[in-house]
């Protein structure tokens, strides 16, 4: 969108904002990885840039097979976006399966990408490597929407002509994918058919550690959930696995994943107080739960109450993603349409 800017002189003039857009695909509960690392900085580009945020329900769809659970897992990660602080006003907010133009997109961007390219990537190569450790065959159980997993992915981003994509360090290869799809298509055609991506990663929260210390994941089963209640936030705080030091131990802040995870809440003078506690000896692990607890509930309180709100009011809900699915066809006809003038297919 553009926006009206008065310069001091009195002139006036549109100023383009660049455009940035991610998405998460609906595959279990949110937890506080998807939400440090993914949501948060993805909202924070809100107002520097012309932002786009989606659900990528069709993604899912190679996992999730059964309905009603996907049904309820779309509306979570939507209702996640808005307790999180998502503005529609202020975005394009919609869901992937609403915008069919995303598989138009698809089937075009198909004849420009190698196969080499998909066998490269690493969630298949994963899955590959699994099946292989496990003795069976190298592609039992992968579908072709994981094979192709990143063209849909290039098409969700190459369709909003986005500048930048806001990810965590692991969706780094798709969005590089998406590059080399969109210079393969540009290069064919000789002209900008395709704007080309930059992944924008958060260096600091690169990685938020679990309740095991392994990277937090819902394959792994060792989340904090986004929305779980106070309670039950308070019970998986104390099982985060921790060593045997006593009480009166000093104790070391940068190894120790209760830290890690404060450090992500808690306010810098607090980070620096509790890492001279850590370290002076006679704090337990009990107490450092406690302090994480206090941080973490104090964010996430408002949070959860707005997501109840919404979860309560499923109406709202599609009323905003209809709405935000007709902003997004406008711009999503426009790139294909581009696409099929440059193509010949007009
Ligand atoms: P999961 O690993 O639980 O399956 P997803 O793959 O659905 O999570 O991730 C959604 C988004 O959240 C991605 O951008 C991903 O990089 C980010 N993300 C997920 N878990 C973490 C984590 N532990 N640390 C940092 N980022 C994460
Ligand atoms: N693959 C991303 C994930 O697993 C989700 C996703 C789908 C996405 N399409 C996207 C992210 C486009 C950014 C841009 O987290």
């Amino acid at each position: 969108m553009p926006w009206l800017y008065i310069f001091p002189n009195g002139c006036y003039g549109f100023i383009m904002k660049k455009i940035s857009l991610t998405g998460i695909k609906p595959t279990g509960l949110l937890h506080i990885g998807n939400y440090v690392a993914a949501i948060k900085p993805a909202l924070a580009l809100t107002g520097t840039y012309d932002a786009r945020y989606f659900i990528a329900d069709y993604h899912a769809l190679n996992t999730i097979k059964d309905p009603t659970e996907l049904s309820a897992l779309i509306r979570q990660v939507a209702a996640g976006w808005l307790a999180a602080g998502l503005d529609p006003e202020r975005v394009i907010f919609y869901r992937q399966s609403s915008i069919p133009e995303t598989f138009e997109l698809t089937t075009q961007l198909m004849a420009f990408t190698s196969k080499g390219l998909m066998n490269r990537a690493h969630a298949y190569k994963a899955a590959v490597q699994a099946n292989t450790e496990r003795g069976e065959d190298p592609d039992a159980g992968i579908n072709m929407g994981l094979y192709t997993y990143p063209v849909l992915m290039a098409a969700d981003i190459l369709l909003f002509d986005s500048d930048v994509v806001p990810v965590g360090q692991d969706q780094v290869q798709h969005v590089e994918m998406a590059q080399d799809i969109a210079q393969v298509v540009n290069y064919n055609y000789k002209q900008e058919v395709l704007k080309v991506p930059q992944a924008l990663v958060k260096e600091s929260v690169a990685v938020v550690p679990g309740l095991d210390g392994r990277k937090m994941s819902k394959s792994y089963g060792n989340i904090i959930p986004l929305f779980t209640p106070e309670k039950e936030l308070r019970k998986l705080i104390m099982r985060i696995v921790t060593n045997s030091q006593a009480v009166e131990e000093p104790k070391d802040p940068e190894t120790s994943q209760i830290y890690a995870l404060y450090r992500l809440f808690a306010a810098p003078e607090e980070q620096t107080a509790l890492a001279a506690r850590y370290r002076e000896g006679g704090m337990g692990w009990g107490e450092a739960k406690e302090e994480l607890f206090r941080v973490l509930n104090r964010e996430l309180g408002p949070i959860r109450e707005r997501f109840q709100a919404l979860a309560a009011d499923p109406k709202t809900l599609d009323d905003i993603l209809a709405r935000g699915a007709e902003k997004a066809r406008v711009i999503a006809k426009a790139t294909v349409n581009r696409f099929r003038a440059a193509a010949g297919i007009d």
